[in-house]
């Protein structure tokens, strides 16, 4: 069953009514300013960090789920004797709506709703160039008679350190402080402005007001939940200002329409920045030039449309970087739209603030957001480039790094630390894909600080060398890669052994045993470190090169020997050597990681066991859902193991499937030229394919979600966790790069599809260092396979299109067989 349809030439998703499985989000925001905002007009609002620039309160586990939002309510007073009262977004009143449309487009959304002939249409997003989320609110009269309605806005401030502000309430519940100005158009909201802060908040109408609130109390009344406001109610605000409590603001508009008359109110809700020295304009009171120019930008529709305008060719001029033409409208849907579109968000957010990461949590993961890059590099590889300093910054002398990181100070969090023994290695993925996207080498001559301090900086080759250096000096007994705290799979914590609850399955134990060894961190270390030997080579480095090939070989051996159960690559060594994920196992045979990682990388093609081990994968992992992560699931908590066996059978790590390494299997599918398998396991956990069940999937039909329930699980198919994950890149690898075959390689692009059969022919547009590329491939009934490729008119062997200085358009033609 569907809940909407996708729009695909306004770049929409077009929700048709409130009531979705779960709320069913978008993303608004750029650069530093973002807002989630839910299909009911739920979630909430920040500048650059969702745990410590919070503008507006979420409240968290709350019933109904998805509660605080920035709510328009429109009471309907024309028939005195039946006033109405609903809300454009159906929450939080939940009136029944005679229409109801939510769109969310590329960093916008619209609500389309009418209730007794009254129609309003909401449209939010937040501008280009400015710290701030506009609304335009258009109420139209559809009766044949005058209306009577009465418009109130409502916002609820959170005092600015979202963590703080849900539990100190013997602080917080005295400190909130706002101003009001033009008789409550603009809403000041000024917390702790007075003392160390040189932000506030605004919320602005480009309108008069017949009234205004900022204390909540006021508005809502004591004892009511913005579901039931008594202000709106009495038909009328109170005026109220806050003093410490809970600071909202709300505005009260009285509007007489004529039959087909529409008003329309552009509301602003932004952050303001002042210069420490000029904070106050008098005593106690806020200097509000910067904030009267920000309104002033937004004070006509013009204007907002304007801004839209912008907001609109931004994406379009962005997601040109590749665009497919295919027969396949669900493939161009997802490459062309949404799957660009959530890697972008993932760039934005890493996995700090969604409906399932409360954004007082992670800030940005190391290995994450390097992931992450792969998927967006494409698109804003300037910003890549800094992303990858930034992340190169927190990395320990050592090669090791901290695991986190915090947006805001860029600083690594000290709290979880360091020890996942991965983590190094995606510095070397990210970093190879920037240089093979872009050819800028001299990233890797940048000078960049470890652990922030500039006294121990060294180039970025460097960084990369610890972090090759690191996995190669850090093995164990069968001469694999140490695990640490956990690789990739965050709940294999080999060297944990929790027996209390609470205590974090992430940071209990030591970091690292000398033990506990991982067959997945050997799969990265051949494929990453062969990347790295890559980038010594075009520095001229041979002898690293070199060096760093005799390495590779070593764990390549160890993962063909040790690392290979008979059937299927093992995942790992615990803590006692004792093998997990193999036959011998009683529980927990079999993982996808090493399967898709090590097969990827090329380990055990040439020996057969590659296209062993994807078989094992096929028989034991497969689901129409897609592909478990493990099997058979664990029934017990082992302690040896972590927090892998603590989740119930078929959740999360716990033999999930979880949506992250499908793609690596299905890349591997293509390195042995399976196209119809690789197309297959795309398709299982591709949003566009799945939409149709939508009430079984539950989560949103237009992005990736990090986890579907496997089979052992009672909601078989039911999505948790979507938005923020790798997913969004690595599924665009897979397809971009893979399935569809364009690859960047440090000397061009390469051409080589892995498709399914009857796939047909396409055409892809690329925009790649400076160039722009119009490819068209003749599938000519084969699944793999270049026979010929023509550059701007001439033939030339290889799949690799000679990359010329100076030529700004190439014409490719393709032709498989
Ligand atoms: C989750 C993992 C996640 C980790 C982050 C675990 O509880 O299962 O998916 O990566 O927490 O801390
Ligand atoms: C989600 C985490 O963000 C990611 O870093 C990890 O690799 C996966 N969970 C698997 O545990």
């Amino acid at each position: 069953m569907k809940y909407g349809f996708f729009d695909d030439s306004a770049l929409e998703y077009v929700i048709t009514t409130p009531k979705t499985p779960l709320p069913w989000i978008n993303y608004l925001g750029n650069k530093e300013f973002f807002s989630l905002i839910s299909n009911t007009c739920g979630g909430y609002t920040f500048y650059k960090d969702a745990k410590l620039l919070r503008l507006t309160r979420y409240r968290y586990n709350n019933v109904p789920y998805d509660n605080n939002g920035k709510y328009f309510y429109i009471k309907d007073n024309t028939d005195s004797n039946n006033q109405v009262v609903w809300n454009p977004g159906w929450q939080p009143v939940k009136t029944v709506l005679d229409k109801y449309e939510c769109r969310h487009g590329l960093g916008y959304s619209t609500f389309t709703s009418s209730k007794n002939d009254v129609e309003t249409k909401v449209l939010t997003f937040v501008p280009m160039n400015d710290n701030c989320e506009v609304s335009k609110v258009t109420i139209t009269n559809n009766k044949g008679t005058d209306a009577l309605i009465t418009l109130f806005s409502y916002v609820e401030w959170c005092l600015w350190n979202a963590d703080d502000d849900m539990k100190n309430f013997q602080r917080n519940l005295s400190t909130g402080e706002v101003e009001v100005t033009d008789n409550g158009s603009t809403i000041y909201h000024k917390t702790e402005y007075r003392e160390r802060r040189n932000h506030y908040a605004i919320y602005s109408v480009n309108a008069p007001v017949d009234g205004f609130d900022t204390s909540r109390d006021a508005f809502l009344g004591a004892y009511n939940g913005p579901d039931s406001p008594d202000a709106v109610a009495a038909g009328k605000c109170t005026n109220s200002v806050a003093s410490g409590w809970s600071p909202i603001a709300s505005q009260q508009i009285n509007l007489s329409l004529k039959p087909g008359e529409s008003k329309t109110f552009i509301f602003i809700l932004g952050y303001i920045e002042n210069p420490e020295d000029d904070k106050w304009e008098a005593p106690g009171v806020v200097n509000k030039k910067p904030a009267l120019e920000m309104i002033s930008s937004y004070k006509d529709e013009a204007a907002v449309d304007a801004a839209l305008a912008e907001l609109k060719n931004y994406w379009k001029e962005l997601l040109s970087n590749y665009h497919i033409s295919s027969t396949n409208e669900k493939v161009d849907r997802m490459v062309n739209i949404w799957n660009q579109y959530q890697c972008m968000v993932t760039f934005n957010m890493s996995r700090s603030a969604s409906y399932y990461e409360s954004g007082i949590g992670r800030g940005m993961g190391f290995r994450d957001s390097c992931q992450d890059l792969l998927g967006f590099v494409h698109l804003i590889p300037d910003r890549a480039r800094q992303r990858i300093i930034d992340i190169a910054s927190t990395q320990f002398q050592d090669g090791s790094a901290y695991h986190q990181y915090q947006p805001l100070t860029k600083k690594g969090n000290s709290d979880i630390g360091s020890g996942f023994n991965d983590d190094p290695l995606w510095l070397i993925a990210g970093t190879s894909a920037y240089i093979r996207e872009t050819g800028d080498l001299s990233i890797l001559k940048e000078i960049v600080p470890f652990d922030n301090d500039m006294s121990v900086a060294k180039t970025l080759m460097e960084h990369l060398k610890c972090s090759f250096n690191f996995t190669a000096t850090h093995k164990g007994p069968h001469g694999l890669p140490l695990i640490g705290r956990a690789d990739w799979n965050d709940c294999l914590n080999l060297n944990c052994f929790s027996e209390h609850p609470g205590e974090s399955f992430q940071t209990f134990g030591p970091s690292e045993g000398p033990v506990a060894e991982s067959v997945f961190i050997a799969g990265m270390f051949v494929k990453y470190g062969e990347e790295y030997a890559q980038l010594a080579e075009l520095l001229g480095d041979k002898a690293e090169a070199e060096r760093a090939r005799e390495e590779i070989k070593k764990v390549y051996e160890a993962a063909i020997t040790a690392g290979w159960d008979g059937e299927w690559f093992v995942r790992a060594y615990d803590a006692y050597s004792n093998k997990v994920g193999s036959k011998e196992c009683e529980e927990g045979q079999i993982y996808i990681e090493p399967q898709g990682f090590c097969v990827l990388a090329g380990i055990g093609v040439k020996e057969g066991l590659a296209e062993k081990a994807l078989k094992s994968v096929e028989e034991r992992l497969d689901t129409k859902y897609g592909v478990m992560i493990l099997q058979p699931a664990y029934t017990k908590y082992h302690l040896e193991l972590g927090e892998v066996s603590s989740y119930p059978p078929g959740y999360k790590e716990n033999a999930g499937i979880f949506c992250h390494n499908n793609p690596w299997v299905s890349i591997a599918e293509t390195v042995l030229g399976h196209g119809d398998r690789a197309f297959e396991i795309y398709k299982k956990t591709c949003p566009a394919y799945i939409e149709e069940i939508s009430d079984v999937h539950c989560t949103e039909p237009y992005v990736y979600s990090q986890m579907v329930a496997g089979r052992d699980a009672k909601f078989f198919g039911q999505g948790k966790n979507s938005w923020l994950t790798g997913t969004a890149a690595w599924t665009f690898v897979n397809i971009s790069q893979y399935i569809l075959g364009v690859y960047p390689t440090h000397n061009g692009l390469s051409i080589d599809p892995c498709i399914p059969e009857g796939f047909g022919d396409f055409q892809i547009t690329r925009k790649y260092r400076g160039a722009v590329y119009n490819i068209s491939v003749k599938q000519n009934g084969v699944q793999k396979g270049i026979k010929s490729l023509t550059v701007n008119g001439k033939e030339v062997s290889g799949n690799i299109i000679p990359y010329e200085e100076g030529v700004k358009e190439y014409t490719v033609e393709a032709i498989m067989g």
